[in-house]
């Protein structure tokens, strides 16, 4: 645990049970995901129970109890990318990081996810490296796009 971290975050916050958003949101921040110990000295500090912070932490997309890479890969299986083959970019991908959706790499460069539709099904299959869009991506093009981020 760094606690140094934490503390410099907590000290931000009056430590009242209302401040457990902002603080979340600035350890998320911080670590790019929640971190289980210091977790248990925020529900410590907030006086909040740790079931409940689970419950938000588990509620808001915007937070991650697993440790994010330092890029974030999205391939959209929305109906029409389900149906141009975003199912084999995404098996490419999972192959070429040897990670399965969900997970990050054992480097921690690459989470690989899934997502619903990105809103732009005329590029279908989409995928999305950060806040980069690749649009009509393909198993071919899928080497392509990830040297660009080794
Ligand atoms: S279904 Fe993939 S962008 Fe709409």
């Amino acid at each position: 645990m760094d606690l140094p971290r934490l503390e410099n975050i907590l000290s931000r916050y009056e430590g009242e049970s209302w401040d457990l958003i902002p603080v979340l949101q600035d350890i998320q921040d911080s670590y790019s995901y929640l971190p289980k110990e210091e977790l248990q000295v925020v529900s410590e500090r907030l006086n909040v129970p740790l079931t409940q912070i689970y419950s938000v932490a588990t509620f808001f997309k915007m937070f991650s109890l697993i440790p994010k890479g330092k890029h974030q890969i999205k391939v959209c299986l929305g109906t029409t990318c389900h149906l141009k083959g975003g199912g084999r970019v995404v098996e490419s991908l999972s192959h070429r990081l040897g990670v399965e959706v969900g997970y990050t790499t054992k480097d921690m460069q690459f989470t690989l996810e899934t997502v619903g539709c990105l809103g732009s099904c005329a590029q279908a299959p989409v995928m999305m490296v950060d806040e980069k869009y690749f649009g009509r991506s393909t198993v071919d093009k899928v080497p392509k796009i990830l040297k660009q981020y080794k």
